[in-house]
C-alpha cells in the first residue's frame, strides 16, 4: 500500500527501550504470512501496547517495502499507537447521547486532573486518554470506559472519585 506524504507524522521519542530481539523475531516470524504488513504492526502493538519508533526500518527492510511505508501505514491507521499506553485506557464518549449530558465536562474534569490530553498518557503510565464517539450504553451517558470497566451517570465528582480510588489500589 503507497500512503501519501501528506500524512502529518507526528515525531516519535526514540528514548523508548524496547527488547529488540524480540522485536526482530516478531517481524522475521510475520514475513510473508497473508495481509502482511497491518497484521505484522498488530502483533508488534498486541507485544508492546504500541508500535516502537526501532520497528519501522526493521519492517521496510525485511518486507522488502519502500523506506518509511510501515511509519506511514501506521499512522495513517488509528488503531496504531505511537507511543506506550497507559495500564488504563481511559475512554471518554464523547457522541450525541454523552455530549448532550454534559460529556465535555467529563472530558475537561478528568484531563485537568490527570493533567493529559487524548493520545497522552501520565507520567507514571497508569493511564491514557482517548476520545470515543459512542461506547454502545448510551442510556448511561454521560458514560466512560477504565480498562474494561463502563463507568455511567457520571458528574465531575464521581468521576474523579473513580479515578482516585484506582490510582490508590495501584499504589498499594
Ligand atoms: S453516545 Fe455515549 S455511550 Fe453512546
Amino acid at each position: 500500500m503507497h500512503i501519501e506524504k501528506k500524512i502529518k507524522i507526528k515525531p516519535q521519542s526514540t528514548d523508548y527501550q524496547v527488547d529488540i530481539p524480540d522485536l526482530e523475531k516478531i517481524i522475521i516470524d510475520c514475513n510473508g504470512i497473508s495481509g502482511g504488513l497491518i497484521p505484522l504492526l498488530q502483533r508488534i502493538q498486541d507485544r508492546f501496547t504500541f508500535i516502537p519508533p526501532q520497528a519501522f526500518k526493521l519492517i521496510d527492510k525485511e518486507l522488502n517495502i519502500p523506506e518509511s511505508e510501515s511509519l506511514g501505514v501506521a499512522t495513517f491507521y488509528t488503531q496504531f499507537k505511537l507511543n506506550p499506553t497507559g495500564k488504563y485506557t481511559i475512554k471518554i464518549c464523547k457522541g450525541t447521547a454523552c455530549h448532550v449530558q454534559n460529556a465535555n465536562k467529563i472530558f475537561d474534569v478528568i484531563s485537568e486532573y490527570l493533567q493529559i490530553k487524548p493520545g497522552e498518557t501520565t507520567e507514571d503510565q497508569l493511564f491514557t486518554l482517548e476520545l470515543v464517539s459512542c461506547l454502545g450504553c448510551c442510556s448511561l451517558a454521560p458514560a466512560i470506559m477504565i480498562g474494561e470497566e463502563t463507568y455511567g451517570k457520571l458528574d465531575d465528582r464521581s468521576v474523579i472519585s473513580i479515578i482516585k480510588e484506582i490510582q490508590d489500589r495501584e499504589s498499594k
